[in-house]
């Protein structure tokens, strides 16, 4: 799910590479351009006066929003309700966090099912976590229906959009209708959205975002020497080059670069989805966003094969598929140079 960056992501990263965002009293500069990369992903997510930081990627992004939500519900035995599909880095973070996972089911779209959701909730409920943008197949949960519930019952709902949130912003209108996942919910109270994937960014340039300063405080770390009393991410040192290549990039693509590009890898994404169909394969599910996966009579050896020629393209083993992100860096050669080793594989 990574991608090439941006050629000036590369220039700006280097230009940072001794900063520490650490210790941001000491590299001014470099937390400015944090707070800039998080005020234009706000504005990416409906999250005006949202609050946020750069972290190491998705898996530390979403262990900060449970442990947000478990400090802040502060009971004995506490659970999360995750989608059976949520990311598997829940599962370390349950581990971590001492949360039972508690798992509801999808329904036919691989979306999370909400009245599953409501089942699964009890009184020891701290926290429930969608997904915008699933890693196996980039399906998007209801959002809007789990933020009903999370409302209703009070409970923190934190959305990963690790992948989705920065391509469901950029979708045709058409495309994007009904896929409603950020902070214009009023149950959202976190949101996970990573530059180091659709953001093109360099390497370690995950997002966390939180509602308000009132869902950070209970994750916040005394300091005894650094320039700031507080810390709020899990690590201590962490690179400002990130941020400077987030930054960068952001600054040079603008809205609408982020919207031609994100629209392009839909179109190819399609493109392969419709080929794969004439070519008698079955998808496991339309696609929603940038992901593709398909069955055929031997999926795994097929994914072998694909991989001695070359293709970067994975197997999910519950699903028995192939799958395949389409990334900034994939061309429309690409995919007819893929569909031709395909056929030719898979005769
Ligand atoms: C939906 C989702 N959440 C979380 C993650 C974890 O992100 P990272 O590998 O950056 O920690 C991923 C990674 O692909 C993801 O797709």
């Amino acid at each position: 799910m990574c991608t090439r960056p941006h050629p000036i992501a590369k220039i700006a990263h280097r230009l940072f590479l001794e900063s520490n965002l650490g210790d941001p009293g000491l590299f001014l500069g470099s937390l400015r351009l944090e707070r800039e990369v998080i005020r234009k992903l706000a504005a990416f997510l409906n999250g005006e006066g949202s609050v946020g930081f750069l972290v190491s990627g998705g898996t530390e992004a979403n262990l900060m929003a449970l442990l947000a939500a478990r400090n802040m519900k502060n009971i004995g035995s506490p659970e999360v309700v995750l989608p059976e599909s949520a990311h598997f880095s829940f599962t370390k973070i349950c581990g971590l966090l001492g949360l039972k996972p508690v798992y509801a089911g999808l329904d036919d779209s691989y979306r999370v099912d909400g009245a599953s959701v409501e089942k699964c909730l009890t009184s020891k409920t701290v926290a429930m976590v969608g997904t915008a943008g699933t890693a196996e197949l980039g399906a998007v949960d209801p959002i809007s229906k789990l933020s009903e519930i999370a409302v209703k019952n009070e409970i923190y709902l934190h959305v990963d959009a690790a992948l989705g949130g920065l391509i469901i912003p950029f979708l045709e209108p058409s495309d994007g209708s009904g896929l409603a996942f950020d902070f214009q919910l009023k149950g959202v109270k976190s949101v996970t959205v990573d530059p180091h994937k659709m953001g093109m960014t360099t390497l370690p340039a995950g997002g966390i975002l939180f509602r308000n300063n009132t869902y950070i405080d209970s994750i916040k770390t005394e300091t005894p020497y650094l320039t700031e009393r507080h810390q709020h991410t899990i690590v201590g040192t962490r690179t400002g080059a990130a941020a400077a290549a987030t930054w960068a990039v952001f600054e040079t693509l603008g809205r609408e670069g982020l919207q031609k590009i994100t629209r392009q890898c839909i179109k190819l994404t399609r493109l392969i989805a419709t080929k794969l169909e004439a070519f008698g394969y079955g998808l496991v599910v339309q696609p929603t966003l940038n992901i593709v996966a398909f069955r055929s009579s031997n999926s795994s050896l097929l994914h072998k094969k694909l991989l001695q020629r070359g293709w970067f393209v994975s197997y999910v083993p519950r699903l028995d598929c192939v799958r395949i992100v389409i990334m900034p860096h994939t061309k429309k050669n690409h995919v007819h140079a893929f569909l031709r080793d395909l056929r030719d594989v898979d005769r």
